[in-house]
């Protein structure tokens, strides 16, 4: 297209922005722009490219589309989502605070307390979706509220507007996880909040194919940190895996549609079942932040976790799936079915995922876009086994 999508629909921006025509051929689709150095004319003289950890143009293109998708100033691609976490963890420096959601994903758990701790950053872990409990966490040093909404795995919903504004008020920046939702069900910095993250190995490039993470910043005060870091800590995405992501995100909306669909149709049928002692999904009536995410998303996604009582039940199930496959990760167009307590989240003591009410039994599955008759299939089969 012609001109700056800037204003126009979800899906035009998921398809153009960011990925104007290629100025040499015309390509409508942005080059893998392989290099790790440009030719300057002459000495001081260049085309605004020096060197590719600093400017990459396929990766430019990449950070620009999810910069537009989510509403923000910029974004900035990472080799991981956990190089992004930990990119946006530079802005805490030595004797300063955080406050944490209790229940976030293992690795970035992991990350803070088993790394971050030891350079002097200290952590209040809390139940986020209780919003005084992040208040009296609030010091006079705390520099970051992080916040995953839903949560990895126990889908606790937090409002997003209210914990933005109890960081501002202490002076502190509200940083929200998104991974799950995606900029097509949920935008945090409309909402308030100062920094999204991104783990792009999700729903944003939703193919299984890529590693990698992106932040996006709503100011530039932030977003010229996140260009220094990369350029001095070094941490970027490559050009090829900036292509897949930039390739996967022009089919998103459509996905997540899909993913939705399939998501509530496996909720219903999980809320069901005998075997299945709870089901936590927000999309469920039942689910204590039900309203509270009709409100500030415009979906639920396809995460749910699942609680079939047992180890032995967990290990019965998920030993007897056919088409679902059980492998770490979520947000692929494959259904990938999980359990947290000995895989993505085997980081978290056992005493915090039992008091998270991460047992045993509990699985937690990402519903992909296969037949949905297969995949209702799949788990009839399979918990007949549990
Ligand atoms: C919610 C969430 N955030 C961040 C990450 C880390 O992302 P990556 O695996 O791309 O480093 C993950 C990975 O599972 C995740 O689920």
């Amino acid at each position: 297209m012609k001109g700056d999508p800037k204003n126009l629909g979800f899906s035009t921006r998921a398809i153009h922005a960011g990925q104007s025509p290629d100025p040499t051929t015309g390509s409508v689709s942005v080059p893998i722009y392989q290099t790790s150095t440009y030719v300057q004319e002459e000495l001081g003289q260049h085309k605004g490219f020096e060197y590719a950890r600093v400017q990459n143009p396929t990766r430019s293109a990449l950070e620009e589309n999810v910069a537009s998708l989510e509403g923000g100033l910029s974004g900035h691609a990472f080799a991981s989502g956990m190089a992004a976490i930990s990119t946006l963890m530079t802005l805490v420096k030595a004797g300063e605070h955080v406050v944490c959601s209790q229940n976030v994903y293992g690795g970035t758990y992991r990350y803070f307390s088993q790394i971050l701790e030891n350079y002097d950053l200290a952590f209040s872990w809390v139940d986020s979706t209780d919003l005084d409990a992040i208040r009296d966490a609030m010091q006079e040093n705390t520099r970051i509220v992080y916040i995953e909404t839903p949560t990895n795995p126990m889908m606790e919903v937090t409002d997003i507007a209210v914990a933005a504004s109890i960081a501002h008020e202490r002076g502190a920046l509200l940083a929200v996880d998104n991974t799950f939702l995606s900029p097509y069900f949920q935008r945090p910095l409309e909402l308030g909040a100062d920094v999204v993250v991104h783990s792009t190995t999700k729903f944003l490039n939703g193919h299984s194919d890529s590693i990698g993470g992106v932040l996006v910043a709503a100011r530039a005060a932030e977003s010229d940190w996140f260009a220094f870091v990369q350029k001095s800590a070094g941490g970027i995405l490559s050009p090829f895996d900036s292509f897949l992501v930039l390739r996967g995100l022009k089919t998103l909306a459509i996905r997540m549609e899909r993913h939705e669909a399939h998501g509530r149709a496996v909720a219903d049928f999980l809320d069901h079942h005998d075997k299945v002692q709870r089901v936590l999904y927000p999309g469920l009536p039942s689910h204590p932040g039900h309203e509270l995410q009709k409100s500030q998303a415009a979906g639920f996604g396809a995460l749910i976790t699942f609680d079939l009582g047992s180890y032995a039940a967990a290990k019965g199930f998920l030993d007897n799936l056919r088409v679902m496959s059980l492998a770490e990760s979520l947000g692929g167009v494959e259904t990938l079915i999980s359990h947290p307590a000995s895989m993505t989240h085997a980081s978290v003591p056992a005493e915090d995922r039992q008091r998270l009410g991460m047992t045993d039994g509990v699985v937690r599955v990402s519903v992909g876009l296969e037949d949905l008759a297969d995949l209702i299939g799949d788990l009839t089969a399979a918990l007949a086994a549990a």
